[in-house]
């Protein structure tokens, strides 16, 4: 049966006892920043489960696309070594949401994998576990299944702590989970391996194909595990295993839908197809998870999901190199694959073309390093090292990209161990230098344990406040004097502290004459602003009541910016598309400059779109609108949240109309009509698969217009033409200019050949019978010289010639020698013996040399000497 086939099966079956057939989700989890990557079929109802969210049924089943490479759920470093573990796999699975529970879900079970009208398999070939302290599962297996006592084996906490089981399943650190009974296949005693529990369970004999997961408790950040609202299925079947079963072959990469891409991948190394290879294994597993993690908007990238991403291609890459391939190689078995999944999975042939572009790009970049680094490695690894040195793993990692997992895979390969605890060492040290380096402003630092700061700002410009600390440096003083700088944190203040990517209020401070000039605010802690200056006027004291006022003309136009750059967000998802996520941004008074993954540049029509976007929404005029709520709700409203971010409980959502909502801290405008005009300056690359775009608004963007407007008259008036056909007006010049220069330098040629004759009449002087002209040519360049020496030597015959001409400063001089005097002198001996009389230096052959010179003053008594030092020779 092929696996298109039994994947429709699973869904017919729990189709038919009334479950939904609900499609996969991506493997990007929607706004759940607490998972990396979809683990398991459950991960989509992940609220369901918990209560929070309703759908219309009870009842699930879905084929579900996953991936296990990084974070808790990790098969990476098994791909390739066993005949079952993948980074991608598709997950079968049904689903009760407070509907059935373990009876129901064990029939189900049973049913489907041994039903002789579903896929027949023997009963004695199956073997099932249960949590240790699970009796209900074991009764039902045992007295309503008939599964014989010994084939159902009790798995307690075998991994450390309670609940650490391979019996008891959870999602991730926190979220749903509850004990789990697990079917597994007997591949027979031809191959190695012992059953689940016994010490050889490592082996590829006995393989677990289907978890049935009793999903009971939700547990949180402290690990308290609290009843889940009502008791649930959650089930999960790999596919690939399943086929291997059923398609009677041992390993899932003998079954159908891998055979073409080991075969490609063979194609594409240049070596023989033999499934055995662990390396054409690794690449074929490889490609289905680089593939459509970027289908799914995933990019390469240094942090994050986007660092998965690039160990796996680099993984991949570095396979391909262990068997010879050293070129590009790895996008060029997208094809493959789109051939076998795109029928099921339509998003690959959509994205067919970014895929392959992207795992191009990255191949191109990795190769740059990757030899380098393989030749290091084997230098640290010769004379038979058992122990690969941290120092060296952390080098290998931070100048040629070598992620670490990808050098323990070399060093696995060659019987090697990596020092990860050195490895640890290195790479924190070097975190702690760049941490210290990062560290600038003066607020950081400062010890301060008094009362928190708080903050008015999003109503208020202006505060009353009570002055509670101050600093000299980062020293606490009871008093500022005049001409000091220094640091004052308040107990109330409008000023916006830097956060979230939008730059500190400045402003001043007062308390009567005394002045104290706020050129920045940034915080001291999370809940204590400290406002950066120098007191211009007076003595300022611990204690002072004082007045605080932030400049609002600044402050408004930093929230134009920063409302401007939430409507870009959301246009750059609009036009470029989901993968687009934002990877930096700054926002000042000035501009807002923002960096969000794209593999490519965006283009002038697409920068014309987004704009034009961004500029509808202004036109709108929706109203802005903040909200707190708790994260959960946020998440529910539709917020976005970055992944890897850290977000508090209770979150503020900043709502724009229907057009952008964010989870954001920030000062804002009222409407989105306050903000102006929205104009793109500059769109570039600042790294692989990030780019930037720096924008302006308000009146920043209505002077830009306007110089640049005036620029453009100014221009048509200087060029006699109007605005509009400015284009063609310079077009038409730029092409006269051309026509102009050229007839420029015919006449300077004519005039310089109408220079032969008197040149020859005056220059020539014959030498030991050797007719020679030395002679100064006017205002003409090289190339003219050299056409007329040739004139000059066709008229002589046989002769000898030394031009120069002097055109802005410089001296061009040229040397001929017919061929049957080069026996006697060499061009470059004359050209030379002038040159270095004029601060120059030439070169040629014998009867052709050319030279400069830079002191023009020098060269007639240069060109006097000349028929002298001829005739020493002649
Ligand atoms: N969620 C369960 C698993 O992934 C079914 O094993």
């Amino acid at each position: 049966m092929k696996s298109n086939e039994i994947r429709q099966k699973f869904l017919d079956f729990f189709a038919s006892k009334g479950h939904q057939v609900v499609n996969s989700s991506p493997l990007v989890p929607g706004n759940d920043p607490t998972i990396m990557f979809t683990v398991a079929g459950m991960v989509q109802f992940k609220d369901v489960f918990l209560g929070f969210d309703k759908r219309n049924y009870t009842r699930a089943t879905t084929s579900q696309k996953c991936l296990r490479a990084g974070g808790k759920h990790n098969d990476l470093e098994n791909v390739g070594y066993t005949a079952r573990h993948h980074t991608f796999f598709e997950m079968l699975g049904n689903f009760s949401f407070g509907d059935y529970f373990k009876k129901d879900a064990i029939h189900y079970a049973w049913e489907f994998l041994t039903g002789p009208e579903w896929l027949a398999i023997p009963k004695e070939k199956l073997l099932v576990t249960v949590y240790a302290s699970d009796n209900e599962a074991f009764e039902i297996w045992n007295q309503q299944m008939g599964v014989p006592a010994d084939k159902i084996i009790r798995i307690g906490d075998n991994k450390g702590a309670a609940y650490a089981s391979d019996n008891f399943w959870a999602m991730g650190d926190t979220g749903p989970c509850g004990p789990c009974t697990e079917i597994f296949y007997d591949h027979g005693d031809h191959i190695w391996g012992g059953p689940p529990g016994s010490p050889e369970e490592d082996g590829d004999r006995f393989v677990e194909i289907w978890n049935n997961v009793f999903m009971q408790f939700n547990r949180d950040a402290e690990g308290v595990m609290h009843p889940l609202p009502k008791p649930s299925v959650d089930t999960g079947m790999g596919l690939e295993r399943l086929s291997a079963v059923l398609q009677k072959v041992h390993t899932n990469y003998e079954t159908d839908s891998f055979v073409a891409l080991l075969q490609a991948a063979a194609g594409a190394t240049g070596v023989p197809y033999n499934q055995e290879t662990p390396s054409l294994k690794v690449i074929a597993d490889h490609i289905r998870a680089c593939s459509f993690l970027i289908a799914d908007g995933v990019l390469p990238s240094n942090e994050g999901r986007g660092y998965v991403l690039r160990r796996i291609i680099r993984r991949a890459v570095r396979h391909g190199y262990k068997l010879g391939q050293k070129k590009p190689f790895f996008f060029t078995l997208v094809a493959a694959l789109v051939a076998e999944m795109g029928h099921a999975y339509p998003e690959l042939v959509q994205k067919q073309t970014l895929i392959e572009e992207t795992l191009k790009y990255e191949e191109e970049l990795f190769a740059k390093t990757l030899e380098n680094g393989m030749a290091l490695l084997d230098t640290a690894l010769a004379g038979g090292k058992t122990v690969l040195d941290g120092a060296t793993a952390f080098k290998l990692s931070d100048t040629y990209g070598f992620p670490i997992d990808l050098t323990a895979d070399v060093c696995r390969e060659r019987n090697v161990s990596v020092d990860m605890e050195g490895f640890e060492v290195a790479l924190n040290t070097q975190r702690a230098q760049s941490k210290a380096a990062g560290q600038f402003k003066a607020v950081t630092g400062l010890v301060y344990d008094g009362e928190a700061s708080c903050f008015h700002g999003y109503t208020e410009s202006t505060q009353a406040a009570k002055v509670l600390a101050l600093y000299r440096g980062s020293e606490p003083v009871e008093i500022l004097n005049a001409g000091e700088s220094g640091v004052v944190v308040l107990d109330h203040t409008p000023f916006y502290a830097e956060s979230g990517g939008q730059a500190g209020d400045v402003g001043s401070i007062r308390a009567g004459d005394i002045l104290f000039d706020v050129t920045d605010t940034q915080k001291v802690k999370s809940d204590v602003f400290g406002h950066q200056g120098v007191v211009s006027n007076g003595n300022l004291k611990v204690g002072d009541a004082v007045t605080a006022s932030i400049d609002l003309v600044k402050r408004q136009a930093s929230q134009r910016n920063h409302s401007a750059t939430h409507l870009l967000h959301a246009a750059l998802r609009t036009v470029l598309g989901t993968h687009v996520e934002q990877k930096g941004s700054l926002v000042t008074f000035e501009r807002t400059r923002f960096d969000f993954s794209q593999p490519k540049p965006v283009t002038p029509a697409e920068i014309a779109r987004i704009e034009a976007l961004v500029n509808e929404e202004i036109m709108r005029n929706d109203a802005v609108s903040a909200a707190q709520m708790s994260f959960d709700n946020a998440i529910a409203a539709g917020a976005m949240a970055l992944f890897g971010e850290k977000y508090g409980d209770d979150v503020r959502v900043l709502k724009m109309g229907d057009f952008s909502t964010e989870l954001c801290g920030g000062t804002h405008v009222g409407r989105t009509g306050d903000i102006g005009l929205f104009k793109i300056i500059a769109e570039s690359g600042i790294a692989a698969g990030i780019r930037r775009i720096e924008a302006i608004t308000g009146e920043a963007a209505l002077a830009l217009v306007q110089t640049q407007d005036s620029e453009i008259k100014a221009l048509a008036a200087m060029t006699q033409s109007k605005p509009g056909e400015l284009i063609t007006k310079l077009e038409k010049l730029q092409a006269e200019l051309k026509l102009a220069q050229k007839e420029v330098q015919n006449l300077k040629g004519q005039m310089a050949f109408a220079q032969l004759d008197s040149l020859i009449g005056v220059g020539l002087r014959t030498i030991s019978d050797v007719k020679c002209v030395v002679g100064i040519v006017d205002g003409v360049e090289g190339t003219v010289l050299r056409e007329m020496s040739d004139k000059l030597m066709d008229r002589l015959q046989s002769g000898i010639a030394i031009l120069a001409s002097v055109s802005e400063g410089k001296v061009s001089l040229i040397a001929r020698v017919s061929n049957d005097l080069t026996g006697k002198v060499k061009a470059g001996e004359l050209v030379n013996f002038v040159a270095q009389q004029v601060g120059g230096k030439g070169g040629g052959k014998p009867d052709l040399a050319q030279a400069g010179g830079t002191e023009p003053e020098n060269l007639k008594s240069a060109l006097d000497s000349t028929p002298a030092w001829l005739a020493t020779k002649l």
